[in-house]
C-alpha cells in the first residue's frame, strides 16, 4: 500500500500558515490540528481560520479534531472543504452517525484513539469510517516521543481491516520521523502525520520524500 504523507501545520509558522501550507505542496495532506483548551490542554485554530487555509492550500487538508462535542462541530469541518475529518473516539456520543454525516457532506470520516483508549470496542465500526487514527502520543503538543505500546494496537487494526476486506486506512500521529516511521509501517499504518520532523528540516522536499520511502519499504 503506498504510503501517504500528511506534514503537521502545528509545528509551522502560524504568522506565515499559507507561505508554510505552500512549502508541503508536496506531501499528501496538509494535516491541521484543532484544539479547543477542553479536549486536550491547548488552543490552535478554529473554523475561520481553517476556512481560509481550505482556500488557500495547494494540497487537500486533514482536519484532526481534538475538540469535545465533534458531533457538533465536526461536519463544519466538512462543510469547510476538508478531504477528511477525524474526531476522538473519547469525545464523540454518536460515533457512527457523526462518520455517515462526514461521509453524506462529501469528507472522509476518520475515527481517533487516543493512546489508552484500546481499538477492541471499535472493531466493529471500521466498516463505517475511511480513516482509523491511532495516536503515537498523547494529544496535545507537538514534539514528543513516539510510543512503540501504540504498535500492537496498530498492528489490531490492520489486521481486523484485512479480515474484514475493508479500505480503511490507518493513520499515525505524534513523533513520526525517520527514526520511527518504518516501525509505524511495519506495523501497519499507511498515512503517516509528521509535524516536527517535517518543519524542522532543512530541506522539507527532501524531508518528506524521504520518509515517504521509508515508509514505502
Ligand atoms: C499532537 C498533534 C500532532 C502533532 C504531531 O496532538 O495531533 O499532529 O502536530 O507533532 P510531531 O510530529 O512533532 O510529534
Ligand atoms: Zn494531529
Amino acid at each position: 500500500m503506498a504510503a501517504l504523507i500528511a506534514p503537521s501545520i502545528l509545528s509551522a509558522d502560524f504568522a506565515n500558515l499559507e507561505r508554510d501550507l505552500h512549502a508541503i505542496g508536496d506531501a499528501d495532506y496538509a494535516h491541521v490540528d484543532v484544539m479547543d483548551y477542553h479536549f486536550v490542554p491547548n488552543l490552535t485554530l478554529g473554523l475561520p481560520v481553517f476556512e481560509r487555509l481550505a482556500k488557500v492550500s495547494p494540497i487537500p487538508l486533514d482536519a484532526h479534531l481534538m475538540i469535545d462535542e465533534p458531533d457538533r462541530w465536526a461536519p463544519t469541518y466538512a462543510e469547510a472543504g476538508a478531504a477528511s475529518v477525524t474526531f476522538h473516539a473519547e469525545a464523540a456520543t454518536a460515533p457512527v452517525r457523526l462518520a455517515r454525516e462526514l461521509r453524506r457532506l462529501g469528507s472522509r470520516a476518520g475515527l481517533a484513539l487516543r493512546p489508552a483508549t484500546p481499538v477492541e470496542p471499535f472493531i466493529d465500526l471500521l466498516a463505517e469510517i475511511d480513516m482509523l487514527l491511532v495516536m503515537t502520543v498523547e494529544p496535545g503538543f507537538g514534539g514528543q516521543s513516539f510510543i512503540d505500546g501504540t504498535l500492537p494496537k496498530i498492528r489490531r487494526a490492520r489486521q481486523a481491516v484485512s479480515e474484514a476486506g475493508l479500505d480503511v486506512w490507518i493513520q499515525v500521529d505524534g513523533g513520526v520521523s525517520r527514526e520511527t516511521i518504518e516501525r509505524a509501517a511495519d506495523a501497519g499504518a499507511n498515512v503517516f502525520v509528521a509535524g516536527s520532523a517535517v518543519y524542522g528540516a532543512e530541506d522539507i522536499p527532501a524531508e518528506i520524500a524521504a520518509l515517504r520511502d521509508l515508509a514505502s519499504g
